[in-house]
């Protein structure tokens, strides 16, 4: 095998792509959407490195039968896409949109008339605004507005999608949403950011309940973004400092999911932060509960490094704020996007996930993609060895791993960092919406074809 070649891999395993409603949709004002914190967000100054927003993006609110010719012509088995919140309840609770739910029955009824099996995505991040007014994900209340909408999408859709993921990358939606504000709602909060992870995982809970109800026999799951933190030298400052950062980025996340527990030292972490009384009896009951899959999204491993504290005062730290950076290790290549190329990273974490958790469910790698800040709709041929290498890492895992999602099928609004970086095997001429294939898909096309006959 070499670097432009994907392992085999066996019989049934999933090949897809993926995308994100408020990344690729636009029409945000259309056909009884409401406002997201998304389009809040874009609009405050110097919130999107380019100003932009997701108000047209790839237009895939009308461009759909595209982005699925992309996928048929692919041989894609499978689509991750997610469902807007907004389009289906615009003030986040109370009213259904009809129109909006008509559009995602539209789109799975042409997926499943291709044989392209709909993995739907249920929050993706694009929170409605209104319930941002009542304290978005800071309050428990949103968990329960979420299992509503879940009951929802699922009650609609449930007789064509079998397969569900509650959350994208709760991380991201409670961290870098509410601490570090890099993300919607652009909030810099201690203790709001740790009840928003709280609550977005009881509205996990929730949610897994809500869509079992209304669809029995779905596959139900959670998608994490796990990076594993490796310290940058060998001291113990930095052996500590990557131990502190894996409890923030990824076990505050698996341990309460996957072992029903938030992990050993976690707390101590905000001691005078925050005084976590937003737990409550038989939440993590709720939130343990046995899930059908894991998502994992893997982009790259982080190199910690002991940091002092910016902010002395523990009382007024960020959750964000535990004395690591993380910093370039030298001889890593990296992407257009400054992330470390470590394949091995993603063989570390489904190994990792295997030995902590006995009963893990099967795992799809949801995610996992490279950017590339230029516009190039061609050729694209670090594309290529980045998936080549990425699947035999995770394949080498020896996990139950049942398939891979490239991250993206077509260039998108990259969030805080707008339309530069681009991900997609599919290259997206903004101004037209025009999509044109990159050499890495015209490869993917191949490599499945191959990987279809001979399985
Ligand atoms: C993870 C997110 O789920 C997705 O929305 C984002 O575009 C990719 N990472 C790339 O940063």
């Amino acid at each position: 095998m070499t670097d432009s070649e994907l392992p085999r891999m066996p019989a049934g395993f999933l090949w897809g792509a993926a995308t994100a409603a408020y990344q690729i949709e636009g029409a945000v004002a259309e056909d009884g959407r409401g406002d997201s914190i998304w389009d809040t967000f874009s609009r405050r100054s110097g919130a999107v490195a380019d100003g932009s927003s997701g108000a047209v993006a790839c237009d895939s609110y009308h461009r759909w039968r595209d982005d699925v010719d992309l996928l048929d012509g692919l041989g894609a088995g499978a689509y991750r896409f997610s469902i807007a919140w907004p389009r289906i309840v615009p003030s986040g609770d109370g009213e259904v949109n009809k129109p909006g739910l008509d559009y995602y029955d539209r789109l799975v009824d042409a997926l499943c008339e291709r044989g392209i099996r709909p993995f739907v995505t249920l929050y993706h991040w694009d929170l409605p605004q209104a319930l941002e007014d009542r304290g978005g994900w800071r309050a428990r209340d949103t968990a329960e507005r979420f299992a509503e909408y879940a009951s929802v999408a699922a009650g609609r859709l449930g007789d064509r999608v079998g397969d569900w993921i509650t959350l994208n990358e709760p991380y991201c939606s409670s961290i870098v949403g509410y601490a570090e504000g890099r993300h919607a709602p652009g909030a810099t909060e201690g203790h709001g950011a740790l009840a928003a992870a709280h609550h977005l995982l009881v509205g996990h809970g929730l949610a897994v309940a809500a869509v079992r109800a209304a669809c029995p026999g779905a596959r139900v799951g959670i998608t994490l973004n796990l990076s594993p933190a490796v310290p940058a030298t060998s001291s113990e400052a930095d052996r500590d400092a990557a131990r502190r950062m894996d409890l923030l980025v990824n076990r505050q996340f698996t341990d309460p999911v996957l072992g029903g527990a938030y992990p050993d030292g976690f707390d101590r972490l905000y001691a005078g932060v925050s005084d976590l009384s937003f737990r409550r009896a038989g939440d993590l009951a709720l939130i343990g509960a046995p899930l059908d899959f894991l998502g994992v999204n893997y982009y790259y491993r982080i190199h910690a490094a002991a940091a002092p504290y910016e902010q002395p005062d523990p009382a007024l730290r960020t959750a964000c704020d535990i004395g690591v950076r993380s910093v370039p290790r030298e001889g890593v290549p990296v992407t257009d996007l400054g992330w470390p190329i470590e394949p091995r990273g993603l063989t570390d974490t489904l190994t990792g996930l295997a030995g902590r958790f006995p009963g893990l469910p099967p795992i799809y790698v949801t995610e996992n993609g490279v950017a590339e800040v230029r516009e190039d709709p061609g050729a694209d041929p670090d594309r290529i060895r980045f998936i080549a290498t990425h699947v035999a890492a995770a394949a080498e895992a020896g996990v139950d791993l049942r398939g891979y999602f490239y991250w993206s099928l077509i260039d998108n609004f990259e969030w805080a960092r707008g339309y530069g970086p681009r991900f997609g095997l599919a290259h997206v001429d903004y101004p037209t919406g025009n999509r044109t294939p990159r050499a890495s898909y015209h490869w993917l096309r191949d490599q499945l074809a191959r990987q279809h006959a001979t399985t």
